[in-house]
């Protein structure tokens, strides 16, 4: 089974050929982020014009680098929510004239399942649900217990600012480039995470999340630095906020995991590419029993290769769209498009 994927959801333009739900037969991702960088953030104007100019050579090419021709794909699955609306449509309009001119099936996938399924693209040791995934990207935080391949029950969210969202802000404070997660997580690795003391933010909900009181606080000390005229510890304060939303993320999924009663959990989303994070979770999982998966870091941010492993089980599942399917700017995981 040879799936085709597109995924346009904010400013990356991907297209893949997954086999069989693990095999990566090609994975084209073309990133616009040279262009909204010096605008600090996604324009999302900007972002649905690049992606109506590459979407099609950035089809051409997945299919060329899978040594397939159009006709040879099983189904075209694309991005149908949630994300930046007209970039998701751009994707949506595509798959849809595709599905459409060769007559194959469309799949319409969630973002969020797809950023779990970059696991499956594991072939030799995929996880299978049941088990506990945690995704924390630019745009969301969740806990979700992963029932089945295609069945979520989220049990926790972002109230506030997203994990991504709050290092992206966090980063521009300390003077680093759109997107800073990246230049926290180096920063980091050369400070002491405990350099600076700094909050952690309570939620109603016990698996919810809430980032922005910490994001705030990190604004607060460097422009309190500088008004006295004092120097800021970049890396110590990169690595005292790292160091916070590490325990954050590892204290309420562990504790997901273990009042829910699974002992397998899944990490992913763009943040699932910290390494702070990565190597609290696994040390804690490591001395709770509790098996973890997380993706290479090349497929922890946005691609269509973890489009087309979803696509795979919800093709399995029966779940095909028609060509009256729309896009979403928001939508919960598990819900019907
Ligand atoms: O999943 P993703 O590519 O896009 C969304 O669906 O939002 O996630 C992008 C987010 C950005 O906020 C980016 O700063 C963050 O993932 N990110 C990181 C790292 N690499 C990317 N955050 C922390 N540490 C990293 N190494
Ligand atoms: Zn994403």
């Amino acid at each position: 089974m040879e799936i085709l994927a597109i995924e346009t959801s904010c400013d990356e333009t991907a297209a893949a050929v997954i086999g069989d739900g693990k095999f990566i037969r090609s994975n084209i991702v073309y990133s616009q982020i040279d262009e909204h960088k010096k605008f600090g953030g996604v324009v999302p104007e900007i972002a649905s014009r690049r992606h109506c100019e590459n979407i099609l050579p950035v089809v051409k090419e997945a299919l060329s680098q899978a040594g397939m021709s159009l006709s040879e794909a099983d189904a075209i699955a694309v991005t149908y929510a949630p994300g930046l609306i007209g970039a998701l449509l751009t994707g949506v309009s595509f798959a849809k004239g595709l599905a459409f001119s060769c007559g194959k099936p469309l799949i319409p996938v969630h973002h969020i399942a797809g950023h779990i399924a970059a696991n499956y693209l594991d072939a030799e040791n995929p996880p299978a649900p049941p088990f506990i995934a945690l995704v924390a990207s630019g745009g969301h935080s969740h806990i979700i217990e992963v029932r089945k391949h295609t069945e979520f029950n989220v049990i926790g969210r972002a109230r506030d600012d997203a994990a991504g969202e709050a290092f992206d802000k966090a980063a521009r404070t300390l003077g680093f480039p759109y997107p800073g997660g990246v230049y926290i997580d180096r920063a980091a690795a050369e400070g002491d995470p405990y350099a600076y003391v700094l909050p952690y933010p309570k939620t109603e909900g016990e698996f919810d999340f809430s980032f922005s009181g910490l994001k705030t606080a990190v604004i607060n000390a460097v422009h309190n630095a500088a008004q006295k005229g004092e120097p800021i510890d970049k890396n110590g304060m990169a690595a005292s906020f790292q160091r916070v939303v590490s325990e954050i993320l590892t204290d309420k999924t562990i504790g997901a995991a273990k009042r829910y009663g699974y002992d397998k959990i899944v990490f992913a989303g763009g943040v699932a590419a910290n390494s702070g994070i990565r190597r609290l979770l696994t040390e804690t999982c490591g001395r709770s029993g509790i098996r973890l998966f997380i993706p290479p870091v090349a497929l922890c941010s946005d691609n269509a290769a973890m489009i087309g492993a979803q696509a795979h089980y919800e093709y399995l599942a029966g779940k095909r769209a028609g060509l009256n399917l729309n896009a979403y700017a928001s939508m919960t995981i598990g819900a019907a498009p």
